[in-house]
């Protein structure tokens, strides 16, 4: 018998609580629908009472999906809960999570209320939240280094209260996975009523175990992972979901459980999320990494290509690891291009917006003649800030650097529509394109991470720049991508200063 594995992918919760990991309310959109294309059973949308910035994204979430549940967090407090409630209602499926700390220390320094407040408290957000939804979950905040007792007590008064989903978060990363697992056997054994509740486990990676930890809990009864992709997440980040789904798959003679993941789609979530949180996945990183599938020595050349088996227990392609693919050129006209975008899930809200991305994407084809998969989704993300919203364009540059002399940029800028020119020297080509940029927009931001990545192989290829720029406590991530790295490179800047005036500022739920 193979029971069903429940996957909640908190991405956009847990995962944009990973430094500098914020995103817009278009990029939590793009994301939840290629979540919901890979077939995730719950997508934890946000935190819905951070900001009005997540709320409204939250909200959008649940206009979109149809088929994935859409959860919002909430603490254990009826405003909170209503934010929540009223965020996730045109969701077809939704659920609400609520959730208060249970450890000692948590409770004594942090709530600073005692296990019987914690307990009424928790039972009465079991309430609340059902205004909202029948789909109810509840969590026990840094459960893993909760009294075994006390956990017990609570779960029994919150199932009581009407919860269907009993999650046990491993908060701060410090069990191990045998451990873990025992808790988890532990709880279902002692909590009455255990057998008519979900149990889920949320594992965050301080000590590199979250995967480890969620998988040891599976085998004692868990049937719910709460993960993220390629493993985002607030300080080591979370269990990673692409390797949650394919150890339970692969390992289908141990795990007595199966998920409804298209795990073709694994490569492509990871990427997206990659390129819009500007978090790079490292080359040897489990199942999405560049070389996971990379056989380097030759014997293992010579034993793969004698027989796969030898050297690999999954096949590239089954997780979404595509050749480059010639997809469209030059000649391809608007149709083929609209087609193409939605057989990769992306949806363009407006003819305006597909107008605009369909003249990019001739001006592409111009300078590079074979236009792949990964160029179109680098030029749709380009698209996800509107006209509208721009108010800083790049209209032109001009960028010299020769040896031996100083490199030097003349940029204009469109600045809420009025035409800003500027000129400065540099270290290098970028250096001086962004110090000419920052002379009109004179922002008091600080640059916390560029990074360029080609987006395909060739020295054609796209670079795709991702700028973190911070000022006082807010960070954004810019991208842009072009054929021309310093002009990809103003792009991203200006798409940082963009976010930058339109983002609101937000509290972290667990502080
Ligand atoms: O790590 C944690 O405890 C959480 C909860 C809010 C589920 O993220
Ligand atoms: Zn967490």
């Amino acid at each position: 018998m193979t029971d069903r594995l429940v996957i909640f992918d908190t991405t956009l919760r847990d995962g944009e609580q990973s430094p500098g990991a914020s995103m817009t309310r278009e990029e939590k959109i793009r994301v939840a629908r290629q979540l919901e294309k890979m077939r995730v059973d719950v997508i934890e949308a946000g935190f819905a009472a951070a900001s009005p910035g997540d709320f409204d994204a939250i909200r959008a979430i649940a206009e979109t999906l149809k088929d994935t549940t859409v959860c919002s967090l909430a603490r254990a407090s009826e405003s909170d809960i209503e934010r929540a409630g009223e965020a996730i209602r045109p969701a077809p499926r939704k659920r609400v999570h609520t959730f208060i700390a249970t450890s000692p220390i948590h409770m004594e320094k942090k709530l600073r209320l005692s296990p019987d407040q914690v307990v009424e408290q928790a039972v009465k957000a079991i309430g609340w939240a059902r205004r909202y939804t029948d789909d109810v979950e509840f969590s026990a905040e840094d459960a893993g280094r909760s009294e075994l007792d006390f956990l017990c007590r609570v779960f029994e008064a919150v199932i009581k209260a009407g919860a269907n989903t009993i999650n046990v978060p491993d908060t701060v990363g410090y069990n191990l996975p045998n451990q873990f697992a025992e808790t988890i056997r532990q709880l279902l054994e002692r909590v009455p009523n255990a057998d008519k509740v979900i149990w889920s486990v949320h594992c965050h990676n301080d000590l590199g175990l979250a995967v480890a930890n969620s998988l040891a809990a599976v085998q004692a009864g868990a049937r719910q992972v709460e993960c993220t992709i390629n493993g985002l997440g607030e300080r080591a980040g979370n269990a990673s979901l692409e390797e949650i789904v394919m150890t339970v798959r692969t390992r289908a003679d141990i795990f007595p459980v199966d998920t409804r993941i298209d795990a073709t789609q694994i490569v492509p979530a990871s990427k997206l999320v990659s390129q819009i949180t500007g978090y790079p996945v490292q080359p040897n990183k489990a199942i999405v990494g560049a070389n996971a599938f990379a056989h380097e020595s030759g014997i293992h050349q010579d034993g793969v290509l004698k027989h796969r088996e030898t050297y690999e227990i999954m096949r590239a392609e089954d997780v979404g690891w595509t050749k480059n693919k010639l997809v469209l050129g030059k000649h391809s006209g608007r149709n083929a291009f609209k087609s193409r975008l939605a057989e990769l899930g992306i949806v363009l809200e407006s003819e305006e917006t597909l107008n605009t991305a369909f003249t990019r994407f001739k001006e592409l084809a111009d300078k590079k003649h074979e236009i792949f998969d990964e160029d179109l989704q680098a030029l749709v993300s380009d698209e996800t800030i509107l006209p509208a919203q721009e108010y800083y364009k790049l209209n032109y540059s001009r960028v010299s650097s020769e040896t031996g002399e100083t490199p030097h940029a003349q940029v204009t800028l469109s600045m809420d529509g009025q035409e800003r020119q500027a000129e400065a020297d540099g270290s290098g080509p970028v250096d001086a394109a962004f110090k000419a940029i920052e002379q009109i927009a004179d922002s008091g931001t600080k640059l916390l991470l560029y990074s360029v990545n080609a987006i395909t192989t060739g020295t054609d290829a796209q670079g795709e720049v991702t700028v973190r720029l911070a000022r006082g406590e807010r960070v954004v991530n810019g991208q842009g991508a072009d054929t021309d790295i310093v002009i990809a490179s103003a792009k991203a800047y200006l798409n940082a200063l963009n976010k930058l005036r339109s983002s609101q500022d937000k509290v972290n739920p667990q502080v």
